[in-house]
């Protein structure tokens, strides 16, 4: 198989959508359409972002193969907050390694932009990261000997901006997650939903086309759990950028535009959350697989599950 050139992993932004071949009519992508006909539509962009097709990830343990993810097709679009939803060890994690190139799947793949992300060699994946994808973690993964300033630039320093401009650039963030008191701070002199919000600013300081955030309000008591979402949701409507947030919550599930539900690794639902004040009636019903389970019915803020 062809790898994808360095050149073309640095024009993730004008990635023409024909540069991907076209979707089949799989149940994401009539759920695209269906969110075309919504208030969302206007501030997605048409184009899709991620698409993933045929995704099967399979590991081997011992003498047997456990089969993370089984055949996933999923489209999501420029712009939108898409949540992967699923109870424990139903494959959400596993999807979202697979989405920004964490591990290459046993079959099938992904792009993001047009780019070939389960193609790319390591080098290309560190590129392509850096460039264009942040990470939120449920364990903040902050550097603990660096100051909430340092651990928030450092996804600069990795691009070459200079120190004080980064520094610069790092503060404005954290001022911006209300962290202006606690910029010199190291992670351990700070909360759990302190520490996040760190995270949050350095995932977003350099403006990533998409944002992937694992159980970003795991460890977080239920008022800074939304505070977190509503953080993670303001930024992106700023930006336009694409978030893919994984959670078993249904609470945080309904920040999202849509919700993705995964059970034993297969899209089992795939429906839109559209805020009550969009849409008139309840947002459109879209089984991602013909034999799936049940209805799920999105509900604006009260998602039913
Ligand atoms: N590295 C691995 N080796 C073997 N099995 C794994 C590995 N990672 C995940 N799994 C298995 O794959 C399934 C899905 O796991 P995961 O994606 O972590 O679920 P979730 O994030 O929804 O809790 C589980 O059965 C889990 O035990
Ligand atoms: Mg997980």
């Amino acid at each position: 198989m062809k790898t994808a050139q360095p050149a073309q992993v640095s024009h993730l932004a004008d990635a023409p959508a024909s540069s991907a071949p076209e979707p089949s009519d799989t149940g994401a992508t009539r759920s695209n359409r269906a969110l075309a006909q919504t208030g969302i539509a206007a501030r997605l962009d048409a184009r899709p972002i991620i698409e993933v097709r045929n995704l099967r990830k399979e590991y081997p343990v011992e003498d047997e193969t456990v089969v993370a993810l089984s055949r996933v097709n999923l489209v999501i679009p420029k712009g939108q907050i898409c949540c992967i939803f699923g109870e424990s060890g139903s494959g959400k994690s596993t999807l979202l390694n697979q989405l920004a190139g964490m591990e290459k799947p046993t079959r099938g793949g992904v792009r993001i932009g047009g780019v070939p992300v389960s193609r790319l060699n390591e080098r290309e994946l560190a590129a392509f990261r850096q460039k264009h994808l942040g990470f939120v973690f449920q364990s903040y993964n902050l550097l603990p000997n660096l100051t909430a300033v340092e651990n928030v630039a450092m996804p600069l320093m990795f691009r070459g901006v200079p120190k004080a401009e980064r520094e610069k650039a790092a503060r404005g963030v954290l001022r911006r997650v209300g962290l202006g008191h606690r910029l010199n701070h190291y992670p351990r002199q700070m909360s759990g939903g302190q520490q996040q919000r760190v995270g949050i600013a350095r995932a977003f300081v350099t403006k990533p086309e998409v944002v992937f955030a694992d159980e970003p309000t795991g460890n977080l008591d239920s008022k800074t759990k939304a505070d977190v979402m509503a953080m993670i949701c303001a930024f992106a409507r700023e930006f336009h950028q694409t978030i893919v947030l994984v959670t078993h919550d249904p609470q945080m599930a309904s920040y999202a535009d849509r919700i993705v539900t995964l059970l034993d690794g297969n899209i089992t639902s795939d429906c839109l959350n559209v805020p009550a004040s969009s849409v008139s009636s309840t947002s459109p019903v879209v089984p991602a697989s013909p034999n799936a389970p049940g209805t799920t019915v999105a509900t604006g803020k009260g998602v039913t599950l």
